[in-house]
């Protein structure tokens, strides 16, 4: 494991070295700076435009790069230019604007089933290092919105539905990118945990349940990864636009948890030019917005006013501090060519590790080199791997291999392209069997079956698109595919589907098919890391990041808020769950999913002994892991609290991930973050941690707990 993290920091490590000094005195640097600034200079700082000719009458500086954001700087006292792009799953195309291609990496979620920190690190630092490339100095990546409906068209974007998994992993993503000097954007803050009405639905939650949750993954990937900037959501909480809500700017993000940094709009979220004295720091993709509120009325404001005033003064040295703090300013990018090889290998081994096997019965998996024939049916296979939509959106140099339009319905027509990248499964499996492999393209389902029956074994891929600023109405594969496999299965006992989908899906063939393999999005080396997966070359070691259920009546809102609305009427989505969410409502609810948080198999077997729990301020679970197959594998023992003294709730408290031989063991130690077993205490305005008897427990994932303790704990009160 060290070996590896020294082997992916070393492939990214030509800019490290500057950072720490720079961290030092970033603040005493933009002090000096911001003193120097005239109060026209100070107000380009907070204000700027979506650099992209999308715009009718628009005229973008010569001097920008095209990309979701710029500010022009003050060179006069040496800030630079401020060059934004998006974000976590690589350098976007800004819909289609830019066409030099970047690296697609594997959707977040594939990222989140491996629980793997490092592999977070290492997509973080491809992202990071082809922006820094290209000419960029702020990322927008470091999505961490829980999620709390399988339906969310942007949960391939996030990192799951747990805020410890989700925050671990951000925080490491974060790191990553900002250790190649540009600036990583944690977003969208706050409860921006539906696309549909995100631009005005009011998220009702009370304190502890956000802060437990959504709240907790923010502060957790902050305090690891210290972004330099923080993106406000477009959707209102608790009846307040997030991003003027002062409660969850300058209370919570400011004050609470001492936040340095700078927030920044997400585009076409600002409402007032107040937002400023409730903690908002930048105006961003100006023209979005309605006016723009962050220049001249801001001035006025300014000139009138001392509140706002000494808080433009902040705003400036938030984001000016935050330029330093990376080594944006004394390591500025330098346009380079893109090490696409080097990225493709890091797209791949975070996709191995994040491909999920849900099923195999009998062994099918892995497949036999030697088999004769397989039929390969579906999902553009022949072609590529399909990637999600929206601002995310990655086009690889040269294009994508298949763009299927799918407009035509809801406002943002734009977004409804599905793209695929060109990895194309058919082509790595030919390479990997010396079995006559046949194609189809699953248009037919009889035919399809018919190509299914000739053959040894069928692999049906299939898949579901979803898209930034659309939900999927439904968990269903869409176009037929659910009639695909059945027909398949049904002629070949041995069929083996491989999804790529953004979330959770229904599989009503399921107990028709031999095996099920999870590859969600699977980025540029997709085909390659499906391929290995597929024959054994990689042990299946991903890992759940969300519950999959087995119906959406087992979910906190079976009808999905706004849905049933006309477009742009206002609603609340009521989060009952507080809290609670995926495996925790499951669990407090006592329904049983088709497949649990945390769930994964392996080609090998592992065993769980030995369990101590110790006590103390950060509580320490001890326990053997041991590797009882026949192959060398991965596995992620997770580590949940069952019970507090005056209720029984669910909780991942820890995991960790380990590579073992076959019949090799080894010890396992995690300590326990008090605020995982703690509850949030709304009058007391801290962390409490009761006295008295909390119930532990080990397993493979939320519903197999193979070892259960527990721990005695002392009261204890955890200041924000
Ligand atoms: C998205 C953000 C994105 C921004 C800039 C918004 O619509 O919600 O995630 O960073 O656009 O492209």
């Amino acid at each position: 494991m060290i070996k590896r993290l020294l082997l992916a920091s070393c492939s990214f490590a030509l800019l490290a070295g500057a950072t720490a000094h720079a961290a030092d005195d970033a603040d005493t640097r933009a002090t000096k700076v911001v003193g120097q600034m005239t109060p026209d200079e100070k107000i380009s700082l907070v204000h700027g435009i979506m650099a992209i000719k999308f715009f009718p009458g628009m005229v973008i500086p010569p001097e920008a790069t095209i990309g979701a954001g710029f500010f022009p700087g003050v060179a006069r006292v040496g800030v630079p230019a401020i060059r934004e792009t998006d974000a976590s799953l690589g350098v976007a195309y800004v819909g289609g604007a830019r066409h030099d291609g970047a690296t697609a990496l594997p959707s977040s979620l594939a990222t989140a089933s491996t629980w793997n920190p490092e592999m977070a690190y290492r997509g973080g630092a491809v992202a990071g290092q082809e922006a820094w490339r290209i000419g960029f100095n702020v990322l927008l990546g470091g999505g961490v919105d829980l999620a709390r409906d399988p339906r969310n068209g942007r949960n391939f974007e996030y990192l799951g539905e747990d805020p410890l998994l989700a925050g671990t992993l951000a925080g490491e993503a974060i790191r990553g990118t900002q250790d190649q000097h540009v600036v990583s954007t944690i977003k969208h803050y706050a409860m921006n945990d539906e696309e549909t009405g995100r631009t005005f639905l009011n998220a009702k939650i009370s304190e502890a349940g956000a802060r437990e949750s959504d709240l907790l993954a923010f502060e957790i990937a902050i305090e690891h990864g210290h972004p330099g900037s923080v993106m406000c959501s477009y959707n209102q909480v608790n009846g307040v636009y997030a991003c003027e809500n002062d409660w969850l700017l300058n209370g919570v993000l400011k004050h609470d948890w001492s936040y340095p940094g700078w927030v920044m709009s997400d585009w076409g979220a600002v409402h007032s030019v107040g937002a400023a004295l409730n903690g908002l720091d930048q105006e961003s993709g100006e023209q979005i917005d309605d006016h723009v509120y962050f220049n001249k009325p801001l001035a006025a404001k300014v000139q009138a006013d001392p509140a706002y005033a000494k808080r433009l003064d902040d705003m400036d040295h938030r984001i000016v501090r935050s330029l330093y703090a990376v080594g944006a300013v004394d390591n500025p990018p330098q346009k380079t060519p893109l090490d696409l090889a080097a990225g493709k290998a890091a797209a791949q081994t975070v996709e191995e590790e994040g491909i999920v096997l849900l099923r195999n019965e009998g062994g099918l998996l892995p497949l036999l080199v030697n088999a004769k024939s397989i039929a390969v049916i579906g999902g553009h296979a022949d072609m590529g791997v399909i990637s999600g939509g929206g601002s995310s959106q990655v086009a690889p140099p040269g294009g994508p291999s298949v763009t299927d339009t799918l407009g035509g319905e809801g406002s943002l027509p734009s977004m409804l392209k599905a793209m695929y990248m060109p990895s194309a499964p058919l082509k790595a499996i030919r390479a990997a069997t010396t079995a006559a492999v046949s194609y189809d393209s699953g248009r037919y389902p009889s035919r399809a079956a018919a190509n299914a029956a000739k053959a040894d074994v069928a692999i049906v891929f299939v898949t579901q698109w979803m898209t930034e600023a659309y939900d999927a109405p439904d968990l269903s594969l869409p176009s037929g595919q659910d009639a695909l496999i059945e027909a398949v299965a049904a002629a070949n006992p041995h069929t083996i589907v491989v999804l790529e989908t953004g979330g959770p899906v229904l599989m009503p063939w399921l107990d028709k098919v031999g095996a099920v393999v999870e590859a969600w999005y699977p980025g540029i080396g997709g085909a390659e890391a499906i391929t290995n997966v597929l024959f054994g070359k990689v042990d299946p070691s991903g890992h759940l990041p969300l519950t999959f259920p087995a119906s959406i009546e087992q979910t906190p809102r079976p009808v999905l808020p706004g849905a049933d609305l006309p477009e742009k009427t206002h609603f609340d989505v009521d989060y009952v769950e507080g809290s609670d969410v995926g495996y925790r409502w499951f669990a407090k609810m006592g329904a049983k999913p088709l497949f649990p948080f945390g769930f994964g198999l392996s080609y090998t077997h592992f065993a769980y002994s030995g369990l101590t729990v110790a006590r103390g301020a950060s509580p320490k679970v001890s326990f053997t892991v041991q590797n009882t197959g026949s192959v060398a594998g991965a596995d992620v023992p997770q580590v949940y609290l069952l019970a507090e003294p005056h209720r029984s709730q669910q909780r991942l408290i820890g995991f960790q991930r380990v590579t073992l031989n076959p019949g090799e063991s080894r010890k396992v130690e995690v300590s326990i973050d008090p605020r995982l077993i703690a509850d949030w205490d709304e009058a007391g305005h801290r962390w409490r941690v009761d006295a008295g008897d909390y119930k532990i427990a080990v397993g493979a994932s939320a519903s197999d707990l193979s070892l259960t303790g527990d721990l005695k704990a002392s009261s204890a009160v955890v200041k924000p």
